[in-house]
């Protein structure tokens, strides 16, 4: 772990986030986090955002142009700077909890995993053709996924949130209940 790393991760109570949402791809990140940055007036982020900005192109063609690793690594370089620089709302892509680096860095955050069961995603985003992840065996493939990558949500977050038969104003709303008094 270099020095530039750990400058860069803020101690807790030192400002940083106020939330971090992690989970898997269509669980609603995006929308319960701007109704969390509304209710808490703050701002949003999303290093999904960060990373087209920065690169001027489509996430799904750097997966294509220059494969997964590349992904994870400036994904890792822009959660780094996020959490560093926001103090609002932060949401990250459904797959940054697998580099061990992006993970380091939530250690001590306020980070709420959003999950949801099987059939909830296969509703989601099982037929939802720009996520290629899920489109020839939603059922299957999502298992495999959540199998690869639950015990990575589960370790890295500090409260963790259904979002099954809940409107994201319910979702956002539970995210604030098991946080507050986590935080008290
Ligand atoms: C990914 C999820 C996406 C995006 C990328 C990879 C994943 O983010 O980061 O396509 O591996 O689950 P969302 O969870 O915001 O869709």
């Amino acid at each position: 772990m270099s020095d530039a790393h750990e400058a860069a991760t803020p101690r807790p109570g030192a400002g940083g986030p106020k939330v971090v949402l992690i989970g898997p791809m269509g669980v609603g990140k995006s929308t319960v986090g701007a109704l969390l940055a509304e209710r808490l007036g703050t701002g949003y982020r999303d290093t999904d955002a960060d990373i087209v900005a920065a690169e001027g192109r489509e996430i799904s063609d750097i997966f294509v142009e220059d494969g997964e690793p590349h992904f994870r690594e400036l994904e890792r370089a822009a959660v780094r700077t996020a959490v560093a620089e926001h103090t609002g709302v932060l949401a990250l892509g459904g797959g940054a909890i697998l580099d061990q680096g992006t993970r380091e860095l939530l250690s001590g955050l306020p980070v709420a995993y959003l999950s949801m069961d099987v059939e909830e995603a296969v509703r989601r985003v099982g037929l939802n053709t720009a996520r290629p992840l899920l489109a020839v065996n939603p059922r299957r493939q999502w298992r495999e996924l959540m199998e690869a990558r639950r015990h990575l949500y589960t370790e890295v977050a500090r409260v963790v949130v259904a979002t099954d038969d809940r409107t994201p104003e319910e979702v956002a709303q539970a995210v604030l209940d098991a946080l507050e008094w986590k935080d008290a």
